[in-house]
């Protein structure tokens, strides 16, 4: 890999400024006034992974938005690596919170700021990268195929079909992703394991037009009170969700397993300074990182209805909404848990309102074993450029589409990524390290000269 090495301290500028360009693309799928610039975004990334020197790519139109597909197969007898990334931001909003315009990336202090840059178009441009300078280099000793899709963030519904429909093109020895955390920068680790999702929106209508709270108030029922209440009774006292048969098939993770969690790195003073809090919360009798792992949540995402303009207005609201998020762990279904907070949530509803309950994407849990080679691979790259072992971590988000990867196409996935925890994906001032950046594209070659090695054995 040196020749590769050489080839990326040469060209780390230029590499720079190509994410930097792809980084003003607003590329956000959640929006369709941003329809077009995803579609740019997929045309740029499938530019310069031409540039790159990878062959046959093209977009894969979707009912939605395309897939960038392209490959590079180099020998018969040599492993395939599928490497998966998404191209769509989430929305930038609200954006007075951004010191900086979201899609005009600036550099501070050896940090990238702007939507996208960690999540997911800086990790996964650095595999482009790490392409380009393998191929140039002469070093590329695995065939690779590339699928960055541009659904990610509003749950990959048109990538599932397209897997579906070409288990063929997308036969591969592994998948590779970047699109997770590390613990530090001086501590790498992979992650082992990702949450499944049941993603809810609920309405609760009360009267038919809104009410002047004085003359109604106390008589009628209060769709925004209700809703509250009905929200509250979804956790009960030891932060444990009530929701019947939420926790059946819930996998317990080992004693010994627990006590590795332990183990691993996490400082709770600088997680709560990060944040800004005082004190974290959750669940009885689990710790903050297993909170944030492995066990399922649940959690409102928005609540809204009655007035929220400026200054008071007194009003008795018709309608109230949220937006509610579970969490997922395995062995949990997605599918039943939709159906189980459904029931629950249209039983819970008092005389004198309706409720509306309508679930929106999900995903199942994934596991990842750490005895393939795929892992030791992994393994062994960033303890070569990082200087030190690896960890395996459980991560507490969803990348729903592994597990249809698993499911469907029968390949597992390996989970590289190099952000941060605190990189601040889906807040304002999303930021992605140079460091992060460069270390990624150093790191990512080992991965396949590793991986070839270890198929061949
Ligand atoms: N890259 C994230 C997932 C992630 C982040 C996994 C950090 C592990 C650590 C991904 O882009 C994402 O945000 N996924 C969504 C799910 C999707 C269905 C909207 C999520 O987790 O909310
Ligand atoms: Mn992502
Ligand atoms: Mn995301």
């Amino acid at each position: 890999m040196k020749e590769t090495q050489a080839y990326i301290s040469a060209h780390q500028d230029r590499f720079l400024t190509e994410l930097l360009e792809f980084l003003r693309i607003p590329s956000i799928s959640a929006d369709p006034a941003n329809a077009g610039s995803v579609r740019r975004a997929a045309e740029w990334m499938a530019e310069n992974l031409k540039k790159a020197g990878v062959d046959h790519v093209r977009l894969e139109e979707t009912a939605g938005f395309p897939i960038v597909y392209g490959e590079k197969m180099v020998d018969a007898k040599a492993p395939t690596v599928l490497v998966y990334g998404h191209y769509d931001v989430q929305p930038a909003d609200p954006l007075d919170l951004w010191d900086n315009p979201p899609f005009d990336p600036i550099i501070k202090n050896e940090v990238i700021y702007a939507r996208g840059s960690c999540d997911d178009k800086g990790q996964v441009f650095m595999h482009v990268k790490a392409f380009e300078a393998m191929y140039a280099a002469g070093e590329l000793t695995c065939n690779v195929k590339f699928m960055i899709e541009g659904e990610e963030e509003i749950g990959s519904n048109n990538l599932s079909t397209f897997v579906c429909a070409h288990k063929d093109l997308l036969k591969a020895d592994v998948i590779l992703i970047s699109d997770t955390a590390i613990i530090a920068n001086d501590t790498p680790s992979i992650d082992v394991g990702l949450r499944g999702l049941s993603y809810m929106e609920v309405s609760v209508q009360g009267p038919n037009r809104d009410l002047h709270s004085g003359v109604y108030g106390g008589a009628v029922a209060n769709p925004i009170n209700i809703l509250c209440e009905m929200i509250s009774s979804m956790h009960d006292e030891f932060n444990r969700i009530t929701i019947p048969g939420f926790y059946d098939g819930v996998l317990d993770v080992s004693p010994a397993d627990r006590a590795a969690m332990a183990q691993t790195p996490f400082d709770l003073e600088a997680y709560q300074n990060d944040l800004g809090i005082h004190a974290v919360h959750g669940e009885k009798g689990f710790s903050t990182i297993e909170r944030a792992s492995i066990r399922p949540t649940l959690d409102v995402n928005g609540i809204w209805g009655g007035y929220t303009g400026e200054g008071a207005k007194t009003v008795l609201p018709s309608m109230a909404y949220a937006k509610i998020s579970m969490r997922l762990v395995p062995n949990q279904s997605s599918e039943q848990i939709t159906k189980l907070f459904t029931d629950y949530f249209l039983a819970a509803a008092p005389k004198g309102v309706k409720v509306t309950v309508t679930p929106h994407h999900g995903g199942e849990a994934y596991l990842m074993p750490t005895d393939s080679i795929a892992f030791q691979a992994a393994s062994e790259a960033l303890a070569k450029t990082f200087g030190k072992e690896p960890v395996p971590t459980r991560g507490g988000g969803s990348i729903p589409i592994v597990a249809l990867f698993e499911k469907e196409l029968g390949i597992k996935s390996i989970l590289m990524g190099f952000g941060l925890d605190s990189d601040a994906i889906h807040s304002p001032n999303e930021h992605y390290g140079l460091f992060n950046f460069y270390k990624g594209i150093e790191t990512i070659p080992y991965f396949f000269s590793n991986y070839n090695e270890l198929y061949q054995q």
